[in-house]
């Protein structure tokens, strides 16, 4: 592929406007890269067409929205954090607690949360847990709620656990009420600075006290005291205020 064409700050508006996308929130570069593919991909000139093409057909559209918010997950992605939940964070979370409520925020197509249930399972905490997955795009949310990967097919009572909403993490409202473990991990890392910084900031609001925001191996907060928070291990911390 060419190297990607810097575009201007109209071009971004029309083609924020016309695929429902907060564009100016994701890293200029990424979203470079990914309008340099869509024009290859759709065959189309420049961003004004491309705006003009994704306006009028959603299959083009659901394509560039596939691509910017960057869909790559799997069941216990990372396998190191989810012996760190069962180990340390969610016995940290749960304290005297008896429902966990665990929220996935951007949770691709629900292999994230389900891996969790699984290790809810094992800790014998599955039942009295409330789990939530949200995710931008409403076809990932589909593949969730079906519970199919591969040759994998979660059990009825696992699903029956799971509650999956469309959620635009960057302008929708957050869900309602305290959450005392929210996964976050490889969305904010395609954010710009301070996109990334007003969404864990908003995470945080919703955090519990002695709740625990887990966020993804690459990632860490800039200044954790300023929102309330303490690092209690690897790209995990926890709300003291
Ligand atoms: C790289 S995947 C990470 C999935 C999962 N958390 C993991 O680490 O395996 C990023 C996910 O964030 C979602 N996403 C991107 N932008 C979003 C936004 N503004 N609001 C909500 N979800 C978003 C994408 O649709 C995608 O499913």
């Amino acid at each position: 592929m060419p190297s990607p064409v810097q575009q201007s700050a109209g071009a971004l508006h029309e083609l924020a406007r016309a695929s429902g996308l907060n564009l100016l929130a994701y890293r200029e570069d990424h979203v470079n890269e990914r309008v340099s593919r869509a024009l290859e991909r759709e065959g189309v000139e420049d961003a004004g067409e491309l705006a003009r093409l994704i306006a009028t057909a959603p299959d083009a559209r659901e394509r560039f929205r596939r691509s910017v918010a960057m869909v790559v997950t799997g069941l216990f992605r990372d396998p190191e954090q989810f012996e760190l939940l069962e180990r340390e964070l969610l016995p940290l979370a749960a304290g005297a607690r008896r429902q966990l409520r665990i929220w996935s925020a951007g949770c691709a197509d629900g292999s994230e949360l389900y891996s969790v249930g699984i290790v809810l399972a094992q800790m014998g905490r599955l039942d009295s847990a409330g789990l939530l997955g949200s995710d931008l795009l409403q076809e990932n949310l589909a593949v969730a709620e079906r519970g199919i990967y591969g040759d994998v097919q979660l059990p009825p009572s696992l699903r029956a656990r799971m509650r999956w909403e469309q959620r635009d993490l960057l302008g929708d409202s957050m869900p309602a009420g305290k959450w005392s473990v929210i996964l976050c991990r490889n969305l904010a890392i395609y954010l710009r600075d301070e996109a990334k910084r007003r969404l864990h900031e908003r995470l945080c609001a919703v955090l519990a006290s002695g709740g625990v925001l887990l966020l993804g191996r690459s990632e860490r907060l800039s200044d954790p005291d300023a929102m309330g928070l303490e690092s209690v291990a690897p790209h995990a911390y926890r709300r003291i205020a």
